[in-house]
């Protein structure tokens, strides 16, 4: 098979940048080693970023959304007993930001490839990645144990940070920056109302918490754990004494326990790799870059690399001008610099980490108390909560 852009990988990334480079006629075809039930039923980010929702109209796929998401305008940080909120849209000028799941995303991104004929191949497996440092670099890959092979123009590793996409550029033309933090995130989803109309960061001595929503009847829920920690031990009374507890009394009094229908425990990591193109291969969402949920900027980020990488694959198949190409890891790492920065920096202000002395927990508690009372500081989250401007 020969295609112009050979995209690997089906999660937001790929999908995303499939569908923008589908409508002005760039051939792709998109190579999934997963099946589509796996992908869509991956329960992962819940906050789109303007930018996000956006990219969902200028697509046409934002009927679902703007039936069943919920516009948030604010959301709520509580520590020490006390709670208050940051005006999202008065600190931004009028933006906002979506609680739309991404398994909501990936329904509509994958309805849409079906009605509009972007190819999409599941369960493509032992996807190898050849000549990317030529001028015409091939994909192979296996379904049901038949050998393809794919001669593309470019090549877009869309496959998330443990696919072979990064793993095909010389480990020496590569510089990897890392942060791995000594926690992770236990996360439920339970049919209940969530305990507030907006999202909730609580910084509490015991740890972190958030309280976040898929619908106005479904919440998801999140509380700080040790990595040596292990579900069993989690059954659901206690996630919602403990939650109740790092959320605050006013918080715990709405609260509305029920049975978890999900439970997992995510590692939090911050992680670049640079640059983010060698040859005629770009890397493009998880594949280059981690960050830690807090403040919900993964799935983000993996959108405006592509809308990014898009713009350059355009004008390069348009006019033949490579000037986009050539600026797309430059242009997309510093975007995600910024992005690191913000994930990082919440990250820190509301965990508790194991090497936390008495100082340190004051100047979190500190942190938090100023930006309560500067408008100055809340500005600053609010900006980067809704997402910042492509360049
Ligand atoms: P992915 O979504 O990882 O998609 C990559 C795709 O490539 C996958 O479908 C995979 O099956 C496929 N693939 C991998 N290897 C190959 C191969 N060799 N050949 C073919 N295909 C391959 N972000 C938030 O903002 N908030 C959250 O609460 C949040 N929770 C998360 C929880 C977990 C457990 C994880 C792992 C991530 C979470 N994220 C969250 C991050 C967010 O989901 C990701 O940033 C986002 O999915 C990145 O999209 P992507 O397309 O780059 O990568
Ligand atoms: C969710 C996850 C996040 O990391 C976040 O900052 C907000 C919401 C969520 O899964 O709903």
């Amino acid at each position: 098979m020969r295609t112009q852009v050979a995209i690997i990988g089906a999660g937001p990334a790929g999908l995303f940048l499939g569908h923008l480079l589908h409508r002005v006629g760039i051939d792709v075809v998109i190579l999934e080693r997963r099946t589509r039930a796996y992908v869509e039923g991956r329960v992962r980010a819940g906050v789109l970023e303007r930018g996000t929702v956006a990219l969902m109209r200028r697509l046409g796929l934002d009927e679902r959304m703007t039936r069943e998401g919920l516009v948030h305008a604010g959301t709520k940080l509580a520590y020490d007993g006390d709670i208050f909120r940051i005006d999202l849209a008065d600190l931004t000028g009028g933006a906002s930001v979506m609680v739309y799941g991404q398994q909501e995303v990936m329904r509509d991104l994958f309805e849409a490839a079906a009605m509009r004929e972007l190819p999409i191949v599941f369960e493509a497996e032992d996807v190898v990645i050849e000549g990317i440092e030529s001028d015409g670099p091939t994909v192979h890959y296996r379904t049901d144990g038949v050998a393809h092979r794919v001669d593309c123009t470019f090549i877009a590793g869309c496959d998330g940070f443990h696919g072979v996409s990064r793993a095909a550029i010389p480990p020496d033309r590569l510089a990897t920056f890392e942060r791995v933090y000594p926690f992770g995130w236990l996360g439920i989803l339970a049919d209940v109302p969530p305990v507030d109309h907006e999202l909730i960061y609580a910084n509490h001595a015991h740890g972190f918490a958030l309280a976040s929503m898929r619908s106005a009847r479904r919440s998801r829920y999140y509380i700080q754990c040790g990595l040596d920690e292990r579900i069993e031990d989690w059954p659901d009374d206690r996630f919602w004494d403990e939650l109740a507890l790092r959320l605050g009394p006013e918080a715990a009094a709405a609260l509305v326990r029920g049975p978890s229908f999900e439970k997992s425990i995510a590692p939090l990591r911050s992680f670049v790799t640079e640059p983010m193109r060698y040859g005629q291969l770009f890397l493009a969402g998880d594949a280059a870059h981690i960050v830690p949920p807090t403040g919900a900027k993964g799935m983000n980020l993996a959108v405006s690399d592509v809308i990014i990488l898009a713009e350059a694959l355009m004008s390069y198949f348009a006019e033949g001008d490579r000037s986009g190409i050539d600026h797309y890891s430059e242009r997309a790492l510093a975007r995600v610099w910024k992005a690191e920065r913000f994930s990082w920096w919440f990250t820190g202000l509301t965990h508790r980490f194991p090497e936390m002395d008495a100082f340190a927990r004051k100047m979190q508690l500190a942190e938090l108390a100023y930006m309560r009372g500067s408008r100055a500081a809340q500005t600053v989250l609010a900006e980067n909560y809704v997402g910042l401007p492509l360049s």
